[in-house]
């Protein structure tokens, strides 16, 4: 078992009706708070007028039309000027992941004086940030209970996963009931993402019983309830546990004590949604079972069965490549089952820029230091595989 320091200071607040904790929250932070948010969903969900209600004894300023994928520029750009010209004290983001990795951006960039883009490309290191709240919109990313941001950067490609931990929100309040509205597709590609993020630390050496028993729970629970919510979207059950699930699923708490897997399919995946600004989980749902299938040997296979037999019930017996192969037949099914697309030529990528992309991510995501080692040349299979 590896050395661990582990700290997730977020205070979470769950449950329907929370919001009213939302003024207590705020408070201690100061008067003057930046509202962020997307193109319109909270204003559909009465969420923002909600918000102007509880908050109106606060001065708010505001940062609309996140957009997923969020940009660097213009959306990290503004916040971070707003924050300065009106001296911002907390930032109050309201919506999906996308939202919340901008906001996180935008409070690291409202306390350092140069370009923004100096701290996500991690030329120099944050030393403060502005206080973040956020009322979660949308179960998937896990950036709630995490001190990551994911920003997109256009005119390079870009899209840079930056990790700082004075970006952990302070709160982060977590009413299911938000998340009734948010349609199949991204019910879906939450899901895969989420499976994603626990795939990412489940598949990797030196792992524990403890560790892979929370893991597995984590793949069934995302299986069963993403079912149980595409039928019903409004299923407060199913709604609540799979937030439960993507809060957890990516700070690192269910891999505490494993060795590092490097993240494989999440680096592949962020060079998609930059060169052809897709839906993150979508993209992942596409890579995941033909990276499963590029990296089964000798060496793996181990981790396959325990994962067939553990999360899909496949009969131990059976010969463990047997296992393994099912395994990922069965993975690619239950995207396919819930609507997800299962080849990029149907999210708009076709072959033209393969070679680019596989050595941008072979150049940009040290992949060859991951549990299964991939250089460029296996990038590209698993890309030309995806298509
Ligand atoms: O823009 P609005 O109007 O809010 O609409 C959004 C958006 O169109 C909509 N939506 C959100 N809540 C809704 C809703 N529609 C109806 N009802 C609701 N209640 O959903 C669309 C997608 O939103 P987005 O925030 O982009 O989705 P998600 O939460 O999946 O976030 C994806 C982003 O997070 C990054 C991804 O790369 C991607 O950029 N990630 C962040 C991580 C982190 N910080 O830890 C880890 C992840 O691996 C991931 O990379
Ligand atoms: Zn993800």
């Amino acid at each position: 078992m590896q050395n661990f320091d582990y700290q997730t200071p977020t205070r979470l607040i769950f449950g329907k009706g929370v919001i009213s904790n939302l003024p207590e929250v705020m408070k201690p932070l100061g008067k003057r708070i930046l509202l962020t948010y997307g193109s319109g969903s909270i204003k559909k969900l009465g969420l923002y007028d909600k918000v102007k209600e509880l908050l109106a004894e606060f001065e708010i300023y505001e940062l609309s039309d996140i957009q997923p994928n969020p940009k660097y520029d213009p959306s990290v750009l503004d916040g971070v000027r707003i924050c300065k010209q009106h001296a911002v004290d907390a930032i109050l983001a309201v919506g999906g992941g996308s939202v919340l990795d901008c906001s996180k951006a935008i409070a690291a960039g409202a306390k350092y004086d140069g370009d923004p883009w100096d701290l996500i490309s991690y030329k120099v290191s944050a030393k403060d940030a502005l206080p973040i709240v956020d009322i979660l919109t949308l179960a998937a990313t896990g950036s709630e209970y995490d001190c990551g941001g994911v920003i997109s950067r256009t005119e390079t490609n870009d899209k840079i996963g930056y990790v700082d931990p004075h970006l952990f929100p302070v709160c982060s309040i977590l009413d299911p009931t938000y998340t009734f509205s948010v349609l199949r597709k991204q019910t879906a590609a939450g899901c895969a993402d989420a499976m994603n993020h626990v795939m990412e630390q489940y598949f990797t050496e030196d792992t524990t019983l403890l560790n892979d028993g929370f893991c597995e729970a984590e793949l069934k629970s995302l299986m069963t309830n993403t079912k149980i919510a595409l039928e019903n979207p409004e299923d407060y059950r199913a709604r609540a546990e799979l937030m439960l699930c993507c809060t957890y699923g990516c700070n690192g708490i269910l891999a505490l004590g494993n060795s590092a897997s490097g993240w494989p399919c999440h680096g592949m995946e962020h060079a998609l949604s930059a060169y052809y600004d897709i839906t993150h989980g979508e993209g992942l749902a596409i890579l995941t079972p033909r990276w499963m299938k590029h990296i089964l040997n000798d060496k793996t296979v181990g981790r396959f069965v325990k994962y067939g037999v553990n999360v899909f019930g496949i009969d131990e017996n059976l010969d463990k490549y047997e296992i393994a192969n099912k395994a990922i037949e069965e993975t690619y099914k239950f995207f396919e089952s819930i609507g997800l697309p299962m080849h990029l030529k149907e999210v708009g990528i076709d072959e033209s820029r393969i070679e680019e992309m596989a050595h941008h991510i072979a150049v940009n995501e040290g992949l060859e230091n991951a549990y299964a080692p991939l250089t460029e040349k296996d990038i590209t299979a698993i890309l030309r595989d995806s298509l």
